[in-house]
């Protein structure tokens, strides 16, 4: 059983089938996702989706990319949603993009990041972390708050950086990046990182793994990254798909299904 710790099916994207793409995981062999949001909206939308799906889970947080607009009132809804709804696995997806021209200021999303991450050590939650462009500071700023951990999300940081937060207690995930041709310094980093560290998503609808690339991607496609681990680690797919899933179980404090 395939776990997708990561996918938005929120997006519009899905706005014409997203109720039967997810009703149809399970059998195709994917038996948990995480949908994690990006504003309050689809926070929201995340957690209808836990709430309508057995087997969907949900993160509310407000995205570097999607924070120009934050008030510290935010905090405030993002608490309730996560104190009302059990299915409420994690904070995120939060961090620092700083790959994007217009994106709001570097400091404006890191105050962002910060009040996301107090929010989580005072819901005693895990956070999901997106660093693009953005290493030193991202890592700066998970340094700033011991008390919680989290995942770095589509992994792009250094080996040196993995072993810093593999240390720290953090989990790593990749995405179908790893099947693109330019994927060699994630793969140097899975060469290295402790398969109990690792977890595998989609970024649905984004970044569909070789050979579906170019075309909008869903949960189904999760093997493929365990296809590119396994072959990494010179291990069997069934042994990736295994230890990836009781993975994301144990890191989100969900129990496998049967
Ligand atoms: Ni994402």
């Amino acid at each position: 059983m395939l776990f997708d710790t990561h996918a938005h099916y929120d997006s519009n994207q899905f706005k014409e089938d997203r109720m039967e793409v997810l009703a149809a995981l399970p059998q195709a062999g994917v038996g948990l996702v995480v949908n994690p949001g990006c504003d309050l909206a689809t926070s929201r939308t995340a957690v209808e989706l836990a709430e309508t799906f057995p087997h969907v889970y949900a993160a509310v947080g407000v995205h570097p990319g999607d924070c120009a607009d934050w008030q510290d009132s935010w905090l405030t809804e993002l608490e309730r949603l996560a104190r009302e709804h059990q299915k409420v696995r994690a904070i995120g997806e939060i961090g620092l993009d700083y790959y994007w021209k217009d994106n709001p200021p570097r400091d404006h999303q890191k105050h962002v990041f910060h009040a996301q991450m107090d929010l989580a050590e005072k819901l005693n939650l895990p956070i999901i972390v997106h660093d693009r462009e953005a290493h030193g500071d991202c890592l700066e700023a998970v340094q700033a708050h011991p008390n919680i951990t989290g995942v770095y999300h589509c992994y792009s940081g250094s080996l040196e950086d993995a072993k810093t937060l593999v240390k720290m207690g953090w989990m790593l995930s990749f995405t179908g990046v790893v099947t693109y041709k330019n994927a060699r310094k994630a793969l140097e980093v899975l060469e290295w990182l402790p398969l109990d560290r690792i977890m595998i998503e989609t970024d649905s609808p984004y970044l569909s793994p070789e050979p579906f690339r170019g075309k909008r991607n869903d949960s189904r496609h999760v093997y493929r990254v365990a296809e590119t681990i396994a072959l990494v680690k010179n291990l069997t797919v069934n042994e990736v798909v295994e230890a990836t899933t009781a993975n994301g179980c144990r890191f989100f404090g969900i129990q496998k299904p049967e």
